[in-house]
């Protein structure tokens, strides 16, 4: 099982000491609920062997590697536990050899993100519904002093625990497994990120205020998130599926979502980036077994989901408290 207390302690001397208030109940109450197959992919972590690398580079992709390389056997081994883990959603992660090529060039968004932002040096870093954690590791890469992501989704936590065991068990990135709902308010981080996760909430005013309590005062939100054309006051509320997504509720125009932020009390809101998702970012891979976008547009006509909304197209906005 994952032990959380290393961070616990982690966090006792940092700014981020007064969630020790709630997390270690929180994760108790967790454990006693946890998936079906919680207990058999976290056995998977262990599983995987203890190697040291002795390169890691986070700056320009997340690998690592050793002088001596791994022999076939130790790489096929390696895989068929890594497999253990599909769907891999967000990558590609290149470990010792093994590239893990996941359903998402996460990476196309860290290089339509990264150049807007302020410098992540020394920041600490919270990553709301960071999947696997892929772009965590990219935000150590740029120097961040600690990241943590919360993500509701077992599976991606035992994804980015054997990433992490593979990365020397690096401790200064962590992914604690809840909803951005359930954070007490911290007011300590430096960069709020929220990508990927705003269509998904029912009530995306209140996930914006959920972001804006964990900035400290002048910190900077990056919101990405779908978007449609149109002015102030379009926002497609999906009737059923929208890409054959059950869970998408409300995908607003970038003006729209500019009004929301300033809603909510943040300044300075400015769209950077807008962008169509390609079937070069999300395709299928042989480390998924699902469909991919190629499957959720309309065949005849690429430009509209298969539905007959507009197909996906996202923003990066930024934002201070
Ligand atoms: C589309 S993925 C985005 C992953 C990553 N941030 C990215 O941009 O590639 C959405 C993620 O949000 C997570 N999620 C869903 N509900 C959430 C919630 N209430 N709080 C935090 N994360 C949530 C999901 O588990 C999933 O990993």
């Amino acid at each position: 099982m994952i032990d959380f207390r290393p961070f616990y302690q982690q966090i006792a001397t940092s700014p981020l000491s007064d969630w020790l208030e709630t997390l270690p109940l929180q994760i108790k109450e967790w454990e006693k609920q946890t998936h079906g197959d919680y207990a058999k992919w976290s056995k998977i972590i262990d599983f995987l062997p203890d190697l040291t690398a002795d390169t890691v580079d986070l700056k320009n992709a997340v690998k690592c590697d050793r002088t001596y390389p791994l022999s076939e056997g130790e790489k096929q081994r390696i895989i068929h536990h890594l497999k253990q883990l599909m769907p891999w959603r967000k990558g590609p992660y290149h470990l010792f050899g093994i590239h893990v090529d996941c359903e998402w060039r996460s990476d196309f968004k860290w290089e339509r993100v990264l150049p807007h932002l302020a410098p992540l040096k020394d920041r600490t870093i919270l990553d709301v519904g960071c999947g696997s954690g892929y772009h965590m590791w990219r935000m150590l890469g740029e120097g961040a002093k600690m990241v943590v992501g919360i993500d509701p989704t077992e599976l991606f936590l035992c994804q980015f625990e054997a990433v992490r065991k593979l990365l020397n068990n690096d401790r200064r990135v962590n992914l604690i497994p809840l909803g951005i709902e359930q954070m007490q308010p911290l007011a300590a981080f430096d960069t709020v990120f929220s990508m990927g996760v705003l269509y998904h909430r029912k009530s995306p005013l209140d996930h914006l205020t959920q972001l804006k309590n964990q900035l400290k005062k002048s910190g900077e939100l990056v919101l990405e998130t779908l978007v449609v054309d149109g002015d102030a006051n379009t926002v497609l509320v999906p009737s059923d599926r929208y890409a054959k997504m059950k869970n998408v509720y409300f995908i607003p125009s970038v003006a729209a979502l500019i009004n929301w932020l300033e809603k909510v009390g943040f300044t300075h809101v400015r769209c950077v980036d807008v962008a169509p998702t390609t079937v070069e970012e999300q395709r299928k891979t042989d480390w998924l077994e699902n469909e991919s976008l190629i499957d959720f547009l309309d065949p005849n006509d690429p430009s509209k989901t298969i539905e007959g909304y507009p197909a996906p197209k996202r923003a990066v906005i930024l934002a201070n408290k």
